[in-house]
């Protein structure tokens, strides 16, 4: 939603008890909120960030704007969790409240160092003519999740990048820190940096170099770089703006990509083996994925769900955006593998088999099997019109396609109301995860996964079969 600058700007103490509960009441008018994904309580999330283990549970913020459905003065709202699916809010945030971060705690991540959660991010700072100087910034968090911010810059814009330079990732290799922040150089091409915790100490970097990943820079602009390690093979997601689909096919108005390499060479800030790149998600949104390697050797993923630059049905009630189940990472056969959390399975509830259904709480998980060299399809959010959300499963011609046209409230039409990619002809399974307004879609386990938006009218809640001999279970899902 466009909002003037001096509303998205606005400080946050200058927002009155009526107008938030002017704000709270509105969200509670929508019929779309989630169950057993995070939303924002208010206002606008866009990325995860500080995805990490600290004192024993699992932190995961999240960006936000809590006044409105914009992109304004951000702020992360923290979350906890112990099993990687019940997420809990602590009411703690990282406030944009000192000089270093004035117009906003953007994007960055979180690592345990000695009892301590350090918290690595991106002070938006802009003068009086707006413009920007983005440091990169850190604070430490203790076990009573009290924060104190360092007062020193930890690493200022570096010669050969803009003002877009952003989301610093911290990582462990071997024993030492680096981290990666995202780029621009002055010629408009997206890079990324590379730096070292000299003395292995975080709060002082040194820069190793421009990482190179075999990557043609045909982008403007590389946002929320993450390096993680999937049975010690680097992993590199990152989102490359304005990549030409000459480089790689996509439809959202910006992709979220990855590369698997063979391995890391950190003094010549090189990832060796850097496969093409790829869509990390074939569905209409998932942005900003953010990874770390958790300590019980796990490598874990979550998602926005959402894209910057689009407005939603949900701006009228005050709110945008939600995150993704949390997925684990896994190679197999030299391909990427993303597929929810074990844990997830302690949702199940009551289970059917699979049949058309009239009505359901748009609350479930399917576990579908389509058989070889047929095209099935099957609806979801479906009415007894012949609407809803069209999956098509084709194992003859090699290809699913999700089809949103006839599904709900339409919006971002302008890229398009269909997404593909393809499949191997074999028998091809999908699990489906549906909440209200998002399903997530993952193909053989996660080979493929598709993550979106759907903003069902109220009679929008059957499947419907419409061909093929689709077999599986429905599982009803309890928060
Ligand atoms: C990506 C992003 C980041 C930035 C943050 C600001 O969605 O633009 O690059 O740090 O959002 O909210």
């Amino acid at each position: 939603m466009d909002l003037p600058k001096e509303v998205r700007y606005r400080p946050y103490e200058d927002w009155s008890t009526e107008e938030l509960a002017k704000i709270n009441n509105n969200v509670k008018q929508s019929p779309w909120r989630t169950s057993y994904h995070i939303e924002p309580k208010t206002g606008l999330l866009n990325d995860p960030n500080g995805f990490s283990y600290f004192n024993g549970k699992y932190t995961l913020f999240y960006q936000n704007w809590p006044f409105g459905a914009a992109h304004g003065l951000k702020q992360w709202v923290h979350t906890e969790s112990e099993d990687l699916v019940h997420f809990h809010e602590t009411n703690v945030e990282l406030r944009p409240d000192t000089k270093n971060d004035s117009h906003g705690a953007y994007s960055g991540s979180a690592y345990e160092i000695d009892d301590k959660l350090f918290l690595f991010y991106t002070g938006n700072v802009r003068d009086e003519n707006w413009v920007r100087d983005p440091l990169q910034i850190g604070a430490w968090m203790d076990k009573d999740h009290k924060i104190t911010k360092m007062d020193d810059v930890l690493i200022r814009q570096p010669e050969d990048a803009t003002e877009h330079f952003r989301d610093p990732q911290i990582f462990n290799y071997k024993g030492q820190f680096y981290a990666i922040v995202g780029a621009q150089s002055p010629e408009k091409s997206g890079f990324i940096k590379l730096y070292k915790a000299v003395d292995n100490n975080v709060e002082n970097w040194e820069e190793v170099g421009n990482l190179d990943f075999g990557g043609i820079g045909s982008e403007y602009m590389i946002e929320c770089p993450n390096l993680v390690f999937v049975d010690d093979k680097p992993v590199l997601l990152y989102c490359p703006q304005g990549l030409d689909k000459a480089e790689l096919d996509y439809r959202n108005i910006y992709p979220n990509t990855y590369k698997v390499c063979q391995a890391f060479d950190t003094d010549g800030a090189k990832l060796i083996g850097a496969s093409e790149i790829q869509n990390l998600d074939y569905g209409f949104e998932a942005y900003a994925t953010q990874g770390f390697n958790a300590p019980d050797g796990r490598t874990l993923a979550v998602s926005w769900i959402g894209l910057p630059d689009v407005d939603y049905p949900t701006d009228k009630y005050d709110y945008q955006g939600a995150l993704s189940l949390v997925k684990e990472l896994s190679i197999k056969d030299g391909k990427l593998y993303q597929y929810p959390v074990e844990a997830i399975s302690s949702l199940r509830a009551d289970s059917e088999a699979f049949a058309n259904k009239s009505e359901t709480t748009n609350t479930y998980e399917l576990e579908l099997n389509f058989p070889a060299n047929q095209k099935s399809e099957v609806l979801l959010f479906a009415d007894d019109k012949g609407n809803g959300l069209s999956l098509t499963v084709d194992t003859k011609d090699g290809k699913i396609i999700l089809d949103r046209s006839k599904a709900g409230v339409q919006y971002a039409t302008e890229f398009g109301t269909s997404r593909e990619c393809s499949i191997d002809t074999k028998e091809t399974s999908a699990n489906i995860f549906v909440d209200n307004s998002i399903v997530e879609i993952f193909i053989n386990k996660g080979e493929k996964v598709f993550t979106s938006r759907v903003f069902p009218e109220a009679s929008q809640n059957g499947i419907v079969i419409k061909s093929g001999d689709v077999t599986g279970t429905y599982f009803d899902l309890k928060y």
